[in-house]
């Protein structure tokens, strides 16, 4: 059997929730990553310190009795955030990030930001203190094509951020797109960009081939295949400009599988598998440690991991559903074959 023994991963972009979805999906994550950076959309989203540290202990006390996992709490970004709570979020242990939403942009954005120069104050501020901006780079005018938002917002924003704002630690979230990938790979050291299996596993015929597939509907919506070529070139070059951030994002089965289903994939239950497999095929299991457990922590200032996790090659078929209570999730792949089991 082969064996693959790797530092434990961090997940560096992941959606948990609240109430009963945070119980179930919880146990997955912590058997899986030391720490992840936890999204702050929830309804209503994560504004402040205060709410962020309830929130935190919210995810402690629905982990399993034996888990040191560490959730890094992150801020929601509106256009009310005051320069003060950013001071207060840097000086806080538990918070290590602030979450840009463009209003509209995905699941819970409602609240997020229509005037990107109006906030420029706080990414000044952020800058000044060094807490990190994670962004969903994509625009929400309703006139662009909804494959080529990644692409626009870039054009549009993210070019002018990046100019007026050279110290400001950014990463470009869950990128999707050649142009994404160019344009990390082109910016200073201060700009990184997460990638999630899913745009990594799969390109848009996913979604539409032979029926419509909603639980591999997410956004930034997985584009067509030399966008996933680029991805996977990045993920697996050894650049500690990309790392491991799932974007795990449960919905109930029954949110997913609707007339408008909400956007989101369920990848937690295994994703380091996920992405094991992913590397394999690509004949770059050399390169995951780096992507999965040094790179984020480098770039987040963190410590790396000392424990490690190992997994063994060996076919397993993902359940249909996980259970929450009379409920469920869907998970990413339901029902079909992995490749690689994390052990123990
Ligand atoms: C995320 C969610 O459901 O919270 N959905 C998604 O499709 N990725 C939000 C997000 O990260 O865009
Ligand atoms: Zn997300």
């Amino acid at each position: 059997m082969n064996k693959l023994t790797l530092i434990r991963p961090d997940d560096w972009h992941l959606h948990v929730r609240n109430g009963d979805i945070l119980k179930t999906v919880i146990a997955h994550t912590a058997n899986q990553f030391a720490r992840a950076i936890i999204m702050p959309n929830l309804n209503p989203p994560v504004l402040t310190v205060d709410q962020a540290l309830v929130y935190r202990q919210e995810i402690l006390q629905a982990l399993p009795a034996d888990s040191s996992f560490n959730p890094l709490m992150t801020l929601y970004l509106t256009s009310d955030l005051t320069q003060d709570e950013v001071k207060k979020a840097a000086e806080s242990e538990f918070i290590h990030a602030i979450k840009l939403y463009p209003a509209g942009a995905t699941t819970n954005s409602d609240s997020g930001v229509s005037d990107l120069k109006g906030i420029y104050p706080i990414l000044e501020t952020m800058e000044q203190v060094d807490l990190p901006l994670l962004i969903h780079g994509e625009v929400t005018n309703p006139d662009c094509d909804i494959f080529d938002r990644e692409k626009v917002f870039i054009e549009s924003s993210l070019n002018d951020i990046v100019k007026n704002f050279p110290d400001l630690r950014i990463v470009v979230e869950h990128v999707t797109t050649k142009e994404a990938v160019d344009f990390v790979l082109a910016a200073s050291s201060k700009v990184a960009a997460t990638i999630t299996p899913q745009h990594l596993m799969f390109n848009r015929n996913a979604i539409l081939a032979g029926g419509i597939r909603p639980h591999h509907y997410c956004l930034p919506i997985i584009k067509r295949e030399h966008h996933r070529q680029a991805l996977l070139e990045a993920a697996t070059s050894g650049n500690p400009k990309f790392f491991l951030g799932t974007d795990s994002a449960p919905h109930l089965t029954g949110a997913k599988e609707s007339s408008c289903g909400c956007a989101g994939c369920y990848s937690a239950y295994a994703a380091i598998e996920l992405y094991t497999e992913v590397f394999d095929q690509a004949g770059a299991l050399d390169k995951l440690e780096g992507f999965a457990s040094f790179f984020g922590a480098d770039f987040y200032n963190l410590p790396r991991n000392s424990k490690s996790i190992t997994l063994q090659q060996q076919t397993w078929t993902v359940p249909a559903t996980y259970q929450v209570n009379d409920k469920t999730i869907t998970p990413l792949k339901a029902g079909e074959d992995l490749s690689w089991k994390l052990l123990g």
